[in-house]
């Protein structure tokens, strides 16, 4: 830490330190204007600016300037860009600038455990490895405009029922592998300025009071170096949060804490040097937010909204394409049916909400077709049925070439604070497509949905394209997404089930009870789905494109490497089309080692780059893969460890479609030394040569006794601990025996 910082904390009176650890108001951290310390805001995030308008008064919180609203994480997540998401970071990292924002808080990098998380929107993916990287790209882009983001919700906040107080309960592994790995993927590559620490407990303990989460962990182990702010009232206990490493108090409780805090230093409940360490780090964030405050700084609303209609395009993921009904040519005589080509849903409820000046709806955006008509069918606003609406829609579109029908959750159907109820579209809308594909060909669904729907009517319509949440361009960007002037690049960055039932988390998601268990344990997404060998809707990472995909020939630099060593993948792409297009190479890692005992995903997605290739164009495309592609996390060990043995290095359409692999075997460096004691298993002992060369004699006295162990005492004697051969032998080992043959198992040098 700087020792201006030092020498200035210790000016500070108590009083004064405390008063720096909370919030002055909704958005503002404290001012001592003795010392020149100034006070600085934050903002919500994440699909653009929430600043509350200076106009307004203290308890209109949300009453907010004006700003553009960009796609949704769930859409930037679907990019798979981390070049365009770095874009989006830049252009909210000039707006937080000009508007004298210190930092934004945003980015969330929660897993989708469910589709049902009213916040799925907010997030990236059901995968840790697409979540982490996004962010990184994300908190990139705002923080090189010399603006800070809070990484949020640190960490397993992964739905809103009893959101304030709820408890995740999981295994070390699935904390590790999943719910911490996005997170630590951000920090690494990105140093946030801030991390928000979540509502939730995990594993009994307060997020905000979680020195082993916020401070071994986060800090110690991962590096980080900024400030841990509360999420907005997560506070319980701040004199254990500021033990535990919990920085910031936002908003600020009024001052209650600030009271039990000074008694606390004053009675030695609270260590001073755990304060100042608090102090010291809200004093580097306050002085680095005022350094890089750029003044003069202005950013354009034109440029901006023109950015969101050409990025959200390459956000859609163009789920389905039979006969190639998209895109839509000048000569299709077409009908739009649906309010949300009226009034689109273009982004998620909640603190994340932006006061948009300018939203382009769909009929704004269409200039591509002049054959058009237009019945609304049902409203965007709720699911009410009207029978006159319904049927005209029905009507209209005997006769015409094409339907597109705008589909999608209203507004009310998700948001932050509560959870979605089902995974269903309003029956209405269901109905209407059932009803309109029954007498129309040339179906197309147009969904404006922040976490997956079910689409019952999946197999009954020719085209589907998933828009998500698009942002105020939605209208023209979904227009030229639909004609072709834009190619959908999108790829799903969470699964599409079949049905509610078949998630994971299905009989563990919020529920009755605080208590919520992680039962699924790794299995999210499709890590589930994929190992369960189950059909589901659409894969992670599924995504059509007008333009037609081929691969070449994959090279990897080694085919042997030790876990400390990296490895260089290199495939080329070929666009086997006219039509110029973006391909999303997906990498996978699929562990190939016959009778293992780590339970694993079939394959994990471990690299992914977007690549433009214009017609009949042919690029190579490479990833670099280190220990983490290949490593689980070792709970006997507490660390990472890669078990050794052939990994196949696949390149994929999706998460269920391999296109082609090469095999690398993969040696850890420090291979992991077995621990032998009284109820280790024959047959663990005898795959391990040199425990199996010491215990041979034991074991062969023993395998004489057919009387105890059966005709087949090999079968039998598998899965039998030392102390039970032991106890079944007759006397003829003693106790001091086994515990000499433990010893000489576990290493000693003779041996
Ligand atoms: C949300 C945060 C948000 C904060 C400030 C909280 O309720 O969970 O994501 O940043 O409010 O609006």
């Amino acid at each position: 830490m700087d020792s201006k910082i030092r020498s200035l904390v210790k000016k500070l009176t108590l009083e004064e330190k405390v008063s720096l650890c909370s919030g002055s108001d909704f958005w503002h951290t404290k001012e001592i204007e003795r010392l020149q310390i100034p006070s600085v805001m934050v903002s919500d995030g994440p699909s653009g600016l929430r600043k509350q308008d200076p106009r307004s008064g203290i308890r209109e919180v949300n009453n907010s300037i004006e700003s553009v609203c960009f796609p949704a994480a769930v859409n930037l997540a679907a990019s798979f860009d981390t070049d365009l998401v770095r874009t989006v970071g830049e252009a909210i990292g000039d707006e937080c600038q000009a508007e004298n924002v210190a930092a934004i808080l945003a980015p969330g990098c929660n897993i989708k455990r469910s589709p049902l998380c009213g916040r799925n929107f907010e997030y990236y993916s059901e995968d840790p490895y697409l979540s982490g990287k996004t962010a990184a790209a994300y908190i990139k882009g705002v923080q090189s405009k010399g603006v800070g983001t809070s990484l949020k919700h640190f960490c397993a906040n992964n739905q809103e029922f009893r959101r304030n107080s709820y408890d995740s309960r999981m295994d070390e592994r699935t904390l590790r592998e999943i719910y911490l790995k996005g997170f630590e993927i951000a920090v690494k590559e990105s140093s946030p300025w801030t991390v928000m620490c979540a509502y939730n407990m995990v594993n009994g303990i307060q997020m905000s009071e979680n020195k082993r989460l916020l401070t071994d962990i986060l800090r110690k182990e991962w590096g980080f170096e900024g400030i841990v702010v509360s999420d907005w009232g997560a506070v319980r206990d701040r004199v254990k949060g500021i033990a535990a490493g919990l920085d910031l108090e936002m908003p600020g409780s009024g001052g209650t804490y600030d009271r039990l805090v000074i008694e606390a230093v004053r009675n030695k409940e609270l260590a001073e040097e755990d304060l100042d360490a608090c102090v010291e780090r809200i004093l580097d964030f306050v002085f680095k937010a005022a350094m890089n405050h750029d003044e003069g700084a202005t950013w354009d609303k034109g440029k901006h909204h023109s950015l969101v209609r050409d990025i959200a395009g390459e956000c859609m993921v163009l789920l389905k394409n039979e006969n190639r009904v998209l895109p839509i040519k000048g000569s299709d005589y077409i009908l739009l049916v649906g309010g949300f080509a009226k009034n689109p849903r273009y982004q998620g409820g909640g603190s994340s909400h932006i006061r948009s000046g300018n939203i382009d709806s769909l009929l704004i955006g269409y200039q591509w077709n002049s054959k058009l008509i237009y019945e609304e069918g049902f409203s965007a606003l709720d699911d009410k049925y009207d029978k006159a609406r319904f049927e005209r829609a029905v009507a209209a579109a005997r006769d015409v070439d094409k339907v597109i029908v705008f589909a999608g959750l209203p507004e009310s159907y998700e948001s932050e604070g509560y959870d979605r109820k089902h995974m269903d579209l309003p029956q209405v809308q269901n109905d209407l497509i059932d009803a309109i594909a029954a007498i129309n060909r040339n179906v197309i669904v147009v969904l404006e949905n922040g976490s997956p729907v079910t689409m019952p009517w999946a197999d009954k319509v020719e085209g589907i394209l998933e828009t998500y949440l698009s942002g105020e361009g939605v209208g023209v960007a979904t227009a030229l997404a639909l004609s072709g002037k834009v190619n959908p690049s999108g790829r799903l960055p969470e699964t599409i089930p079949l049905r509610l039932e078949d998630n994971p988390s299905y009989l563990n998601f919020a529920g009755d009870s605080s208590v919520i268990d992680y039962r699924e344990g790794i299995f999210v997404g499709y890590r589930y789905y994929s190992r369960k060998k189950m059909p589901v809707r659409f894969p992670f990472g599924h995504g059509l494109s007008y333009s037609t995909f081929s691969y070449g020939m994959m090279t990897t630099d080694a085919d042997k490497m030790l876990d400390n060593e990296t490895l260089e993948v290199t495939v080329d792409v070929i666009n086997e089309s006219d039509v110029p297009g973006k391909e999303v190479v997906q990498l996978y890692v699929e562990a190939d080692i016959p009778n293992t005992r780590i339970r694993r995903a079939v394959r994990e997605l471990k690299g992914f780059c977007k690549v433009f290739l214009d017609a009949h164009e042919r690029k190579a495309v490479s990833f670099i893969l280190d220990k983490s592609a290949f490593a689980y996390y070792d709970e006997e060990l507490s660390d990472w460890y890669v078990e050794p043995g052939d990994y196949r290095i696949e390149i994929c359409r999706n998460a269920d479609e391999v296109i082609m692999y090469k095999t690398v075997t993969v040696t850890p460096k420090k291979p992991k030394k077995p621990v032998y004691d009284e109820n280790s298993v024959y047959k663990d002992i005898m795959e391990d040569s040199r425990a199996a060369r010491i215990a041979k004699p034991f074991y062969e006295k023993h395998l004489g006794s057919t009387e105890v162990f059966g005709e087949h005492p090999e079968d039998s004697l598998a899965d039998m601990t030392i102390r039970s051969v032991v106890n079944l032998g007759f006397g003829d080992f003693s106790y001091e025996e086994m515990s000499e043959l433990i010893n000489r198992l576990n290493g000693r040098k003779e041996d």
